[in-house]
């Protein structure tokens, strides 16, 4: 029997328990991505309430290209003493903390992305942003890879305990993968393994960089779930799943939709009010797991312990993300710890990005 409560080690990462914070970005950094007292505060009541690892609110990795304001900033080394900071806070209380790296692309919130210099795989236009990117030549796909690779050994440097990378959601590497937006016909376009290339290609540049023993994680999407237009999909994806297995890659988080997806599709899905919607990705996450060596994260709606119990023990899922309901209560997993039928308050209504900063309607 596996237990959600055990200790388990991905490498050098010992982990206390199977919960991970998922990566949520709380927009509380200044605009230039450097972090303050409040985000420290922040951080530490997480790790006060019990979860065994924390991802970081994505991070960008190159300063002219910002796709929210007040996100994590990792693009240059003036990152690393503060951030040390951040870690030793979440290590006093025996959690765990990595960071997740971006680069936006067109699907760019931030007001002041015009004046940004936006690569996309191709020149479309997004949907919903309306930025058309500039089509990345092979030197920006190379000096984007770098990027990545800087940014991950100063995540390493400031002491995370692993680096994620962020290939969902719409952002860059998420469109390489997305056939709407990538319609390159060199080989970083057209079949699957040439439209996530450049994602082998950042996962070998981060393992150059980081060494053998550090845990390299990634959040991915499994299906864009595009409802009018050529999007990934679950058979095309789980070739890419095999192949970033092969590079080594040790956590795959799978998930699902971008902004483009269309009404209703997102990753965080509204009114997950019933057992039977909580954990909603998980029948593709468990399709996944049994064909990959890499620990495969569940992320999505989990909110009931016998169910998580369930999955572990009866699938090859080995860890769980979480985050809307530890954004509404930190403790959570302490609870969990105290009584294992405790039902999060999180009513999954999405009203958490309705203010600045991001936060709970029950914190406020
Ligand atoms: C306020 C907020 C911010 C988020 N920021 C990120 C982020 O920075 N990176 C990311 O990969 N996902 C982000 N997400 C998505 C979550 O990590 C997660 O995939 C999704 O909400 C489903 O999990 P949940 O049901 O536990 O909320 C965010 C979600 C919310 C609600
Ligand atoms: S506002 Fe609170 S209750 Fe609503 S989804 Fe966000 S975390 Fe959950």
């Amino acid at each position: 029997m596996k237990d959600l409560f055990e200790k388990t080690k991905i490498k050098n990462l010992e982990v206390k328990n199977r919960f991970i914070r998922a990566a949520t970005w709380d927009e509380m950094a200044e605009d230039n991505g450097h972090i303050n007292e409040g985000v420290m505060e922040r951080y530490e009541n997480i790790a006060k309430g019990g979860v065994g690892l924390i991802l970081t609110g994505y991070a960008f990795i190159s300063k002219g290209e910002q796709p929210n304001p007040r996100m994590f900033g990792i693009y240059d080394d003036s990152f690393i003493e503060e951030y040390k900071i951040l870690v030793d806070k979440v290590h006093k209380h025996e959690s765990k903390i990595a960071m997740q790296i971006v680069y936006g692309g067109s699907q760019s919130d931030h007001p002041g992305a015009s004046g940004m210099n936006i690569y996309g795989p191709s020149a479309v236009k997004n949907i919903v942003t309306g930025i058309t990117p500039k089509e990345a030549t092979k030197e920006d796909i190379k000096a984007i890879v770098k990027k990545f690779g800087d940014a991950a050994l100063r995540v390493k440097k400031a002491g995370f305990d692993a680096v994620e990378i962020h290939a969902a959601h719409g952002y860059l590497l998420s469109q390489f993968l997305t056939p709407y937006y990538n319609t390159r016909r060199d080989e970083y376009g057209g079949d699957i393994h040439n439209r996530a290339r450049i994602i082998y290609e950042v996962i070998k540049e981060i393992r150059k960089r980081v060494g053998d023993n550090y845990p390299i994680m990634i959040k991915i999407n499994f299906d864009d779930l595009m409802e009018k237009n050529p999007g990934l999909t679950k058979e095309e994806s789980i070739e890419v799943f095999k192949e970033m297995d092969k590079l080594g890659i040790d956590m795959i988080e799978p998930s699902a939709a971008n902004l483009s997806s269309g009404e209703g599709q997102t990753a965080s899905i509204k009114g997950v009010n019933t057992i039977e919607k909580q954990s909603y990705f998980r029948a593709s996450a468990m399709n996944i797991a049994r064909q990959v060596k890499a620990k495969v994260i569940l992320v999505g709606g989990n909110k009931n312990i016998n169910l998580m119990d369930e999955i572990l023990n009866t699938t090859d899922i080995e860890y769980f993300s979480l985050s809307r309901t530890i954004l509404c209560e930190a403790d959570l997993i302490n609870k969990w710890v105290d009584n294992k039928d405790y039902k999060p308050k999180c009513i999954s209504c999405n009203k958490c990005w309705d203010v600045v900063p991001n936060s709970c309607i029950f914190n406020r």
